[in-house]
């Protein structure tokens, strides 16, 4: 039997019925049955990042997301673009892990799904590079016009997508 390994996935979007929590879904139902596969819902509840607070005790989600983050064996995070940026509640998580190397060599997909998205892909690339995370070429996607590509509940429509959503998941399967 395969030992068991951890996913823990990230959507930048905080909207109910948002699209990237759709791809998440998705991307959950992919999983092997060997993979533990959770889609954190903490976004909202971390603090604003404070450099004098992230000490060794910091905020206690704070700790709760570092300890999934370091005890998770690959990550996926999917996100939106705003205003031409990272989402700032993801951003912040990211900023949380710095210091705590929570992302550290850690095999990551990274998929920007958004209107265009092309500027929060890039600048994604940049922050998960400054924390050191294995961010997996063949397991990083950006998809525009997202909301074209799916339907009103979530779904994925769109069979090309679908295809490079699997392609990217088994990229990131591959190296846990
Ligand atoms: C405040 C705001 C700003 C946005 N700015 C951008 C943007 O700069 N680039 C872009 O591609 N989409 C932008 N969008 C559109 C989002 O890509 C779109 O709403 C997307 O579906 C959000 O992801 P979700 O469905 O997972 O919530 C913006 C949306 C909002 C609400």
């Amino acid at each position: 039997m395969k030992p068991t390994k951890n996913i823990i996935a990230i959507s930048g979007s905080l909207r109910a019925g948002s699209s990237n929590h759709g791809i998440l879904r998705f991307l959950g139902k992919l999983a092997p049955a060997n993979v533990n596969y959770a889609i954190y819902d903490g976004l909202s509840q971390l603090p604003h990042f404070d450099p004098g607070l992230d000490h060794d005790d910091p905020p206690e989600t704070v700790t709760a997301l570092r300890k999934l983050l370091t005890e998770a064996d690959g990550v996926v995070i999917c996100t939106p673009e705003y205003a031409f940026g990272v989402p700032g509640s993801l951003k912040n998580a990211l900023d949380w892990m710095v210091s705590s190397g929570s992302l550290v060599g850690k095999p990551l997909a990274l998929i920007t799904a958004s209107t265009g998205g092309k500027n929060a892909h890039a600048s994604l690339l940049l922050t998960l590079g400054a924390l050191s995370a294995n961010v997996l070429e063949d397991a990083t996607l950006l998809i525009s016009f997202i909301r074209s590509k799916m339907d009103g509940d979530g779904n994925i429509t769109d069979v090309e997508t679908a295809n490079k959503l699997k392609t990217a998941f088994t990229a990131l399967l591959n190296q846990l």
